[in-house]
């Protein structure tokens, strides 16, 4: 089964979007399986996004990324990494396809208001930087295996 690293980032969780977020990935049927929210440090901020270093926007992501507390989750499930990135949209809010997070929660790129992993690579690795391996749960959903 796949896993997926997914955060709400500090615009949304200032502005209140956290539990509707996490309630449409439960929805979808993925599994929680790691979840905390933490403070990112300069450190961990440019670990996490070390592809875009020397990148115009760079800077302020580190910025933005730092301001404010994050909700951070790992999400498992068939296809999940795919999958949750489909539910985000694109990047940018204002080319997100409708009903998308992105696209109904943001407006600004600046300010997209979740990540989420975007190759099963970029999962492993943005999982092992924010989580320990004990903080991942392995457990049964009480469903039957064919239900979703
Ligand atoms: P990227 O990895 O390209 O997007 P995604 O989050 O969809 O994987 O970029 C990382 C973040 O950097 C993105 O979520 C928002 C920010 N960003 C900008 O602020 N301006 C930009 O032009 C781009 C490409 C990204
Ligand atoms: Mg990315």
């Amino acid at each position: 089964m796949e896993r997926t690293f997914v955060m709400v980032k500090p615009d949304g969780v200032q502005r209140g979007f956290v539990g509707d977020i996490i309630k449409r990935f439960e929805q979808k049927g993925l599994k929680i399986v790691g979840l905390k929210m933490l403070q990112i440090s300069q450190e961990l901020a440019s670990k996490h996004y070390g592809e875009h270093q020397g990148k115009p926007f760079f800077e302020g992501l580190i910025k933005y990324i730092t301001s404010s507390p994050v909700v951070a989750m790992v999400l498992e499930g068939k296809d999940c990494i795919s999958l949750a990135r489909g539910m985000m949209g694109a990047t940018d809010p204002k080319k997100a396809a409708p009903g998308t997070i992105r696209e109904t929660f943001g407006i600004d790129i600046g300010r997209n208001v979740i990540h989420g992993s975007d190759s099963a690579a970029s999962a492993a690795r943005e999982i092992s930087l924010f989580f320990d391996d004990q903080e991942l749960m392995c457990y049964e959903l009480s469903l039957a295996s064919w239900v979703y």
